[in-house]
């Protein structure tokens, strides 16, 4: 599987973000994207997962437009092809402040219908809390967590459903070094064992030190460093 930007320009209003700019990204690979506050990571996401529109030219999933119907229905004989699964992981993190930890981290399966309170959800759920430092913290509300907490409550919720491609927004801004190392392990682990896309935005060198790829937004282009 591959995604690809190909020509690609976008902007908000007067204010232009990428300009015929290039890119591509695989399965197996953990890609960091690095570049100045303000120069576009976040858009970049945005225009990754298809929410963010271009003014011109393309985002491809293995040379199909990301919006495009023909990509949009689920493979139901074995030989169609399968739309990758995205998740996302926000820079703002974006809990649901009345639910606790449990409830947030298993709302992606609700939200596609699968049965969120059986018993494999939930020991899912809690591997991911385990996995992120947060064991036996399942029963808490989330508007008691703090901020680091909190962002790994998010990175959990982000990987229960085991997407495909994974797009992580800062994901260690509120974190301390060793918390930072435990995330960047995990991205890393999620890559290469699960085989999946992950696509970090981070200013963090840390992470950027366990990416297979680095990439720089740099004069409205992303280039290879
Ligand atoms: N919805 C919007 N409308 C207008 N301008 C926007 C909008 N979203 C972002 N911008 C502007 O586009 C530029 C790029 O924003 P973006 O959030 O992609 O940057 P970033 O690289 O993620 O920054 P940071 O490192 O601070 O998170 C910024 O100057 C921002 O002000
Ligand atoms: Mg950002």
């Amino acid at each position: 599987m591959q995604l690809q930007i190909r020509d690609l320009c976008f902007g908000y209003k007067n204010r232009p973000i990428f300009d015929h700019t290039q890119a591509s990204f695989d399965e197996g690979c953990l890609h960091v994207v690095m570049g100045p506050s303000g120069s576009g990571k976040t858009s970049l996401l945005g225009l990754l997962d298809g929410t963010l529109q271009p003014q011109s030219g393309s985002v491809l999933i293995d040379g199909k437009g990301i919006n495009s119907k023909d990509i949009t229905a689920d493979a139901s004989d074995g030989n169609a092809w399968h739309r990758p699964t995205f998740s996302r992981i926000w820079q703002d993190y974006r809990l649901i402040p009345y639910l606790n930890v449990e409830d947030n981290v298993l709302l992606p399966l609700e939200v596609r219908r699968k049965q969120a309170a059986d018993s494999d959800a939930r020991t899912a759920m809690l591997d991911l809390l385990d996995m992120v430092g947060l064991a036996g913290r399942e029963n808490e509300m989330v508007a008691d967590l703090s901020g680091g907490e909190s962002q790994r409550v998010a990175i959990a919720r982000a990987l229960i459903t085991n997407p495909d491609i994974l797009l992580a927004d800062e994901p260690t801004g509120a974190l301390d070094e060793d918390n930072t190392r435990l995330i960047a392990n995990i991205l890393a682990t999620i890559a290469h064992e699960r085989n999946a896309m992950v696509i970090v935005a981070t200013h963090d060198q840390l992470v950027a030190n366990t990416a297979d790829r680095v990439l720089r937004v740099h004069n409205l282009k992303l280039v290879e460093s």
